[in-house]
């Protein structure tokens, strides 16, 4: 799958499969520190400093290396499990700019040695982070704890409309523990709508450069 330059320098993956990008062209980077970083670690550690998160979609590593990289400025505990059916190759990961984007050339290596990570099973990262890769779909997913934070970054819904079926969201809404929250680039109407029928509370935020607005959903 080829790489890309998004906006802001950091790169990202054409989807041949599903013909999309993996971040947003308006920059890949600035997308994960707002949509992710900001709106939801951020969000949810004004309460606690350790925090469970699941994320729809691994893909490059990008917001799990960076919220790893933020858990340790901010002194947080991260469990991060991560989905996935597709994974990016070792390869086309260590093409990826990430680590001298982020100033942190020296991570390099751990950034890759994610990537090379056994799946399905949990690993102490650092102190602070604690990564278990899961490689299976969401749709067959059965959550078998809950997670403060859900950072919901499937592929768009004219890409890939079954990861935005309403009864997704209705396991997701399960998943979450009481005052948990689903950080989303995505700010369609019809999405919304399922969201609201599933049991979450839907916000309206300021988007990331090239939109207008995300979703931040709570229970
Ligand atoms: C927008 S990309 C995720 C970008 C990623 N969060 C990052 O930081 O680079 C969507 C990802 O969802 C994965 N995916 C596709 N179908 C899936 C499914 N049924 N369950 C879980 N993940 C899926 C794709 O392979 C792709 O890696």
């Amino acid at each position: 799958m080829p790489i890309i330059d998004s906006a802001d320098g950091s790169h990202t993956i054409l989807s041949e499969v599903y013909g999309v990008t993996y971040h947003s062209r308006h920059g890949a980077i600035t997308e994960t520190a707002h949509v992710f970083i900001q709106m939801g670690l951020h969000w949810k550690a004004q309460e606690k400093n350790e925090i469970s998160v699941l994320e729809v979609g691994l893909g490059t590593g990008l917001n799990a290396f960076m919220s790893m990289l933020e858990a340790e400025r901010q002194g947080w505990v991260i469990h991060y499990q991560s989905l996935e059916t597709h994974p990016v190759t070792v390869e086309q990961a260590a093409g990826l700019n990430y680590p001298d984007m982020l100033q942190t050339p020296e991570r390099a290596s751990e950034f890759i040695q994610m990537h090379q990570l056994e799946w399905n099973r949990p690993h102490k990262l650092s102190e602070h982070f604690i990564l278990e890769k899961t490689l299976l779909p969401l749709q067959d997913f059965q959550p078998e704890r809950t997670y403060d934070v859900i950072f919901f970054d499937a592929f768009a819904p004219q890409a890939q409309p079954e990861m935005w079926e309403e009864s997704i969201f209705e396991k997701l809404a399960k998943a979450l523990k009481p005052g948990g929250g689903l950080v989303t680039y995505c700010a369609q109407g019809e999405f919304r709508r399922r969201l609201r029928r599933a049991g979450f509370t839907t916000e309206r935020l300021p988007g990331p450069p090239g939109k207008r607005e995300m979703t931040r959903a709570f229970i």
